[in-house]
């Protein structure tokens, strides 16, 4: 029995090496460093947990402006929950200068356009076939920069995943550069002087992937943002929350619900539709803090 267990973790160890890479290890953070195509230099690191679930889910959570894959994976929950529900965690790291996420070019606000957004999508589609994912239980999140990204990702890759969760970002496409900028700063969005209407908003996200399904389904969306914000100001939510409630169809002027001191003292829920919630933290500046926990039931590991 021994002898076998030592022979099998022998010969996983001689087949990842044979395929040109090494296999992840369990319970610590490990890059991977051939993924398929990658067509920005965004770096791939994986934490798979080692009570991995049968047929796992994948978290995306990525990192904010001057963060990287590990300085994420030490400031956020998610290793922790990987344990307590079996789930994967990909924490992509930004490969520029600043190391903002490119949510400026042509290129990352499409569908397969070969920016950072079509790298990370490359990053699950890897881990989904290497790891049996199951396809039902896809999610990304972030802070920041990182809230930026999961717009982004949610925008360009509908067909992926199943929800988000953005701590402190933009709509996706406020970032837009005029000259196609790769991963340059937006005043006026970070400002929160770009405003439109929901239909504007929604039509921002419906052209980063234009062949997508009008009848398909697209990721639940759920939006927190500081009322204090003054680095991505609190205009945002209200357009992110425009884009989204425009996205499904729902009236950004009349949500299904608003609920004070949800899900905690000076908070606010506003929920637009099965599909689209913002949380509303009164007072608090950038960045809103992980609610782990609620993230679980967000995407549905939890009840
Ligand atoms: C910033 O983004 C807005 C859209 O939110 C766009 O209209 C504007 O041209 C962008 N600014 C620059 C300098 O690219």
């Amino acid at each position: 029995m021994r002898l076998l267990t030592t022979l099998t973790s022998f010969l996983s160890v001689a087949s990842a090496a044979s395929l040109g890479k090494r296999a992840p290890t369990p319970g610590s953070l490990s890059q991977v460093t051939s993924f398929g195509t990658a067509p920005t230099k965004a770096a791939f690191y994986i934490y798979v947990p080692k009570k991995l679930a049968e047929s796992p889910g994948i978290v995306v959570a990525i990192h904010y402006c001057t963060g990287t894959a590990q300085a994420y994976y030490n400031n956020s929950p998610y290793k922790t929950l990987a344990e307590q529900y079996g789930f994967i965690v990909i924490y992509p790291s930004s490969p520029h200068s600043g190391t903002c996420w490119d949510v400026s070019s042509k290129a990352t606000l499409s569908h397969d356009g070969g920016g950072d957004s079509h790298t990370i999508a490359n990053m699950v589609k890897w881990t989904i076939t290497e790891y049996k994912a199951d396809t039902t239980k896809i999610f990304v999140t972030g802070t920041s920069s990182g809230a930026m990204m999961t717009n982004v990702l949610a925008a360009t890759y509908p067909d992926l995943f199943q929800a988000g969760i953005a701590y402190s970002g933009v709509p996706a496409g406020c970032f837009m550069s005029t000259s196609s900028g790769i991963a340059a700063w937006n005043n006026s969005c970070a400002n929160g002087q770009s405003t439109a209407t929901p239909q504007k908003w929604a039509q921002v996200v419906l052209d980063m992937y234009p062949s997508y399904p009008a009848t398909s389904p697209r990721p639940r969306m759920q939006i927190y943002h500081g009322s204090a914000d003054a680095t991505i100001r609190p205009q945002n939510y209200q357009e992110t929350m425009k884009q989204w409630a425009g996205v499904f169809g729902y009236n950004y002027d009349k949500p299904e619900s608003t609920k004070s001191n949800d899900p905690q003292s000076g908070y606010t829920r506003t929920i637009y539709g099965e599909r689209a919630q913002g949380i509303y933290a009164q007072g608090v500046g950038h960045s809103v803090n992980i609610r782990g926990a609620d993230d679980m039931k967000f995407f549905g590991f939890a009840t």
